[in-house]
């Protein structure tokens, strides 16, 4: 049979390395999908670097437009990223009849119900695996794999360069600003790194996921979205002293009155698996009620880790294209007249625990004046710790670090809590608030 033939759209890292690992292992990806796989068309507006990456046997093109008009190309692999121009392309694509495979988070998670929409009605399929995680297969796993479950949670490291970050914070005991700085020499971080340490990469990635979990659709917008350029170095070192370290979650969670979903450094356990996954690496968190705790893990970034996920897509594509479109999965894992319409919930609903941190005059009754406010809300205290501050001297010697870890409680009673705290004279500067998970 001949070979499907692969038009791509942008040809940078992920899509050369795309390239790269589809010649490579050529062999074996043919006799898993059962026929050839070939790139045959890029499309870069830098055709000089698209034409080293490819070589001679493939045709070079600066207009994307001219790879969707190709009759002979049987998928599109958008790479081009962002919502802008990507989106037009992919609706065109889609319109042409071409089967697409992108690994643009940003893009399906928040147009994500226009694009499947318009694939469903075309009968082509959108393939986004790339999207999430990079290498890690977790698309498959929660839309197939654990497709017997109900899936209670998902809590995830979705981010590498924050991830990166945080490491460095805690291992050297570096403020985020130099390790930023670092990440950004090292190439872990871009040179305009807000979507990543503001949490809206994160937030894209964990939107697809809800949607997919739950069967609701993607709502970007609803997400809470929370990064990491506020956190000190000093309260990683206080984390770690009471058995925690700090790391930039994903979450979506099922409750009976909707689902959260949220992004926001939390609080992990140390001994749980996910707390130790270091350095760029991501990894995903997955409760589902059959199968209990599942955890995956791997590369959520760079040049080949994200080509095996496009090129599983790819396959996938390969072996399903010619099937009946109402046997493929379905894009977001529920049937789309099966879609659930349960709220994402306001933060101020969300349920969990946490650290707070206070800077206080050390004093007698201050600390019975902050416990007895969060006893009046109705919060229980999990573990308290009263540190000399590391920086303080002369006039502010007499100040104390109150660190104080509660259970469970919804997000607006400790709002509420936390500004009564805050209006106490004794209280001597911003009081930190981290979320605590202990995803157990
Ligand atoms: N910038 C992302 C990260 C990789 O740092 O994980 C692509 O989503």
């Amino acid at each position: 049979m001949k070979p499907i033939q692969v038009g791509l759209l942008g040809i940078g890292v992920v899509g050369s390395g795309t390239f790269n690992v589809l010649q490579r292992n050529q062999n074996e990806i043919e006799r898993r999908a059962g026929r050839g796989i070939e790139i045959t068309m890029v499309a870069d507006l830098d055709t000089a670097r698209a034409r080293a990456a490819v070589g001679p046997n493939v045709t070079v093109v600066n207009d994307a437009r001219a790879v969707i008009a190709n009759p002979d190309i049987d998928i599109v692999i958008e790479l081009i990223g962002g919502y802008g121009i990507a989106k037009t392309l992919v609706l065109e694509a889609v319109a042409a009849g071409k089967h697409v495979v992108t690994a643009n988070k940003a893009l399906l998670a928040v147009h994500g119900t226009e694009i499947f929409a318009a694939a469903s009605a075309k009968g082509v399929m959108v393939a986004f695996e790339a999207a999430v995680a990079g290498g890690i297969p977790i698309i498959k796993a929660l839309r197939e794999g654990l497709t017997a479950n109900r899936i209670e949670w998902i809590a995830g490291i979705i981010n590498g360069t924050t991830n990166f970050i945080l490491s460095e914070m805690r291992s050297k005991g570096l403020d985020f600003d130099v390790v930023l700085k670092e990440a950004q020499r090292l190439g872990y971080a871009e040179a305009d790194p807000t979507f990543d340490i503001e949490g809206v990469d994160a937030a894209h990635k964990a939107t697809i996921m809800s949607a997919i979990a739950f069967g609701i659709p993607v709502q970007f917008d609803k997400a809470y979205v929370e990064g990491i350029t506020k956190l000190s170095s000093q309260d990683i070192k206080y984390a770690e002293q009471l058995g925690y370290r700090i790391k930039l979650l994903g979450i979506a969670k099922r409750r009976p009155e909707g689902i959260e979903l949220r992004v926001h450094p939390s609080l992990v356990p140390s001994k749980r698996l996910i707390a130790n996954v270091e350095g760029a690496m991501n990894a995903v968190m997955v409760q589902g009620d059959a199968v209990g705790t599942t955890l995956y893990y791997g590369k959520g970034a760079g040049s080949e880790p994200t080509a095996s996920a496009v090129i599983a897509d790819l396959v996938d594509i390969t072996r399903l294209h010619t099937a009946d479109a109402a046997q493929r999965v379905p894009h977001l894992a529920f049937q789309p007249n099966a879609m659930s319409d349960l709220r994402i919930l306001p933060m101020a609903d969300v349920v969990t625990s946490y650290y707070l941190r206070l800077r206080v005059a050390d004093q007698t009754g201050v600390l019975a004046k902050v416990t007895g406010i969060l006893a009046d809300a109705d919060i229980s205290i999990d573990a308290v710790l009263q540190r000399e501050a590391d920086e303080v001297s002369g006039e502010e010697a007499n100040q104390t670090d109150l660190i104080i870890l509660t259970h469970d409680c919804a997000e607006a009673r400790m709002d509420a809590a936390l500004a009564r705290m805050q209006s106490l004279p004794t209280v001597l500067q911003s009081i930190v608030r981290i979320r605590k998970e202990e995803l157990a």
